[in-house]
């Protein structure tokens, strides 16, 4: 049996930057209550007509050049999103197209929203634990703005558009030593869009199928899932929390990753934050943070780093990986 190991990430920001003090003129909010109760000082926004498949071109041209490698070498294509161009087909095979890969391996969809990138990289590591592939790209990438009430100070303070990429290739040490999910779909009602294909469709016609969220439940659950979730990666691997060298957490909600970190006993500086900037990408916020910190030097090679992300469904997980 093979193991799956990074040999390159990449991020993409749409132009657009939507800070808080626009978003005081938009909603009932102060720039104050948004910095201090999320962490958030702005948000990308994609420009009209920049569809999910766009970021995540983007970002997995990047990981590519990284990786050095042909787009041709790539034998599985995951991307994890919510808000795909199409109801299909998938963005994955979208993007397989515009990489010019044709009559390639399988490439799909994966939907665990803010977790999809975790689900993503679990699913690709099966297809290297079984000898399935030798190349795989994973990308995580959302349009989110188009799926926000603008009007919902509740929402539209928390989340941006982004896409991060990285490229995997079959090893014979870990790369990705094991992945960790849950989900409990009990909860789908706390964090949702009530609307879709076969569900509210008017909504959807009218441009108002947008998020909605029990934000302070939400926040309640994401702090008990994320430490939990932890503890379960450390005890699966023997590890102590000090084996732990990075923690690359969903960017929601600074509180939720200080309260994650503190039960790692982390300093933060060894916590991946972007939230400050890019605030909730969703699937796209782990691997846009884990780029930044392999490009610019802070993850190391052969250092542990646990990503680990909570999102609708309810759906929770974690990484650990040896980059
Ligand atoms: O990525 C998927 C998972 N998503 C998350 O993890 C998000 C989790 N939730 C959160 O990050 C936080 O719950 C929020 C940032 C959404 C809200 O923060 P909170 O500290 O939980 O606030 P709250 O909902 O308990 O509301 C506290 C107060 C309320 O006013 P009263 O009732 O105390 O008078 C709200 O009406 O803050 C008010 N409020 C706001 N005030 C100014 C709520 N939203 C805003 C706002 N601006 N945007």
């Amino acid at each position: 049996m093979s193991y799956a190991r990074v040999i390159g990430t990449g991020g993409y920001l749409p132009e657009r930057i939507l800070t808080n003090a626009e978003l005081v003129k938009m909603v009932n909010t102060t720039e104050n209550w948004v910095e201090t109760r999320t962490g958030i000082r702005e948000r990308r926004i994609a420009a009209p007509g920049e569809r999910t498949s766009d970021l995540a071109e983007h970002a997995a041209r990047q990981a590519i050049d990284m990786a050095g490698i042909s787009p041709q070498e790539l034998d599985l294509i995951v991307v994890a999103t919510t808000t795909p161009d199409h109801v299909f087909p998938s963005v994955a095979c979208l993007l397989q197209d515009r990489l010019g890969i044709h009559n390639g391996g399988p490439a799909f969809d994966v939907q665990a929203v803010c977790t999809g990138f975790v689900y993503a990289i679990d699913v690709a590591n099966r297809f290297f634990r079984t000898d399935a592939c030798n190349k795989a790209l994973v990308v995580g990438a959302e349009t989110f703005s188009r799926i926000i009430d603008w009007t919902d100070r509740n929402t539209c303070i928390l989340f941006g558009d982004g896409a991060g990429a990285v490229v995997l290739e079959t090893a014979s040490e870990p790369g990705i030593v094991s992945s960790h999910l849950h989900a409990d779909g009990k909860y789908h009602e706390l964090l949702n869009v009530p609307a879709g294909v076969s569900a509210n469709y008017e909504q959807v016609l009218k441009g108002e199928a947008y998020t909605q969220m029990q934000g302070s439940e939400v926040f309640k659950w994401a702090v008990k899932a994320l430490g939990d979730i932890v503890d379960e990666t450390l005890q699966a691997n023997g590890l102590t929390k000090s084996d732990i060298d990075w923690l690359v957490p969903h960017q929601a909600n600074i509180r939720i990753i200080s309260a994650t970190a503190k039960k790692l006993n982390m300093d933060m500086d060894q916590v991946v934050v972007t939230v400050e900037r890019h605030g909730n990408t969703s699937a796209a916020s782990i691997p846009l943070a884990f780029n930044e910190a392999v490009r610019d030097g802070r993850i190391k090679r052969g250092q542990k780093v646990i990503m680990e992300g909570f999102g609708g469904g309810f759906t929770w997980g974690s990484i650990l990986l040896i980059y």
